[in-house]
């Protein structure tokens, strides 16, 4: 059942070029330049003329809504707030009856998530669902959605939900960009043939497999690491840092590089491993500089950069290549070589990686 994996985790972080392509086959036409989704398309006035959307989920979904915050204000022009929705069910939250809510959820049945849902609905907002699980209560719940059919997802740490729910929610903002006309007709098509060159470029990635079992061994006594990025990268580095907590239980925190000045540096000493994300679209220069300070700080360097990279390369005590894409597109790229690293981490300590000890798949209590 683990098609000849050692786990379920491993078998999930291979199987995301198939699955994200599951994912967009049949919706995205990229000869045509058309996006089909019947829960955006049968909604589209609503959805379109939001004037805000909130977005409620829970751990690595939360992160994919981090995600797409970047790319629906970037490409829609539609403000997004990205809430936990334990936060939110509780707050008195205000909604009004134009905001379109999106909850992502890769089971479906996470209760904070629901509880949020409801609340959304008491109000009067849309309520739109991301989800894994087919016919689960979130999808039931909502008044429409789109599945991300990433195929069922047994490791308790999210991997393919992570970036199926990117790749759905791509998919969402650039219809909607359309629709508002906040894009151009070649930047879409752009998108859209970009987009269907990202399975093969994953698959790249994943022959890094190697490579970053060498780093893990090199990194997994650490008590602590740090995870820095920018911009569409600094939530790819929040879920590093959770996958390597939920898996390996290393103490690992994931900030935006230029806040690691107002407070982390000063945990930098020559043990702490800080894996930055420095890729060359997103705010290069400046990463470039976070990457100097951690180096003069004798921090031990590990960088997620773009092909044929130097200026950090340079610095760092390790690097991994991924293929250049566009900007937006960067996470479905950047949190693989972090998966495998977390995944590697875990097994060479010994950990149970598809059970981590107080962890639920699905946390259907509140
Ligand atoms: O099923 P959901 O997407 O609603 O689950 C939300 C979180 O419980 C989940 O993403 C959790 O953080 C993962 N174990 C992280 O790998």
């Amino acid at each position: 059942e683990k098609g000849g994996y050692d786990h379920f985790m491993l078998k999930e972080i291979y199987e995301q070029p198939d699955a994200i392509t599951d994912t967009y086959r049949g919706r995205m036409l990229v000869d045509e330049g058309i996006i089909r989704m019947a829960g955006v398309d049968d909604n589209i006035e609503r959805i379109a003329n939001a004037k805000r959307i909130i977005i409620v989920a829970c751990g690595t979904s939360w992160h994919a809504g981090l995600v797409s915050e970047y790319i629906f204000e970037d490409l829609a022009r539609i403000p997004v707030e990205v809430e936990y929705a334990s936060e939110f069910r509780y707050r008195n939250p205000v909604i009004y009856e134009n905001d379109v809510v999106i909850a992502i959820s890769q089971s479906g049945e996470t209760a904070d998530t629901m509880a949020a849902i409801k609340l959304a609905k008491e109000k009067g907002a849309f309520v739109f669902g991301v989800c894994n699980v087919v016919g689960s209560s979130i999808s039931r719940e909502t008044n429409a959605g789109a599945y991300t059919h990433a195929g069922p997802e047994i490791g308790v740490a999210s991997t393919k939900a992570f970036t199926t729910q990117i790749t759905v929610l791509t998919l969402i903002a650039l219809k909607l960009a359309k629709y508002r006309g906040t894009i151009s007709d070649s930047d879409f098509r752009y998108h859209l043939q970009e987009l269907d060159r990202i399975p093969a470029k994953i698959s790249k990635v994943l022959e890094e497999n190697e490579h970053v079992k060498i780093i893990a061994e090199k990194y997994k006594d650490a008590p602590n690491c740090l995870y820095l990025g920018r911009g569409y990268n600094f939530p790819v580095a929040l879920e590093g840092a959770l996958k390597l907590k939920e898996i390996s239980y290393i103490h690992a925190e994931g900030y935006p590089a230029a806040e690691m000045k107002h407070g982390p540096i000063a945990l930098i000493d020559e043990q702490m491993p800080v894996v930055v994300i420095a890729t060359r679209k997103g705010h290069y220069e400046k990463v470039v500089s976070n990457v100097q300070e951690i180096k003069s700080r004798k921090g031990k360097i590990i960088g997620i950069v773009t092909e044929g990279d130097e200026a950090v390369r340079e610095l760092a005590d390790y690097v991994i290549e991924v293929p250049e894409t566009m900007e937006s597109l960067t996470p479905l790229l950047t949190t693989i070589p972090l998966q495998l690293l977390s995944y590697h981490i875990a097994v060479m300590l010994g950990k149970n990686v598809d059970q981590p000890r107080n962890l639920a798949k699905s946390v259907t209590v509140e």
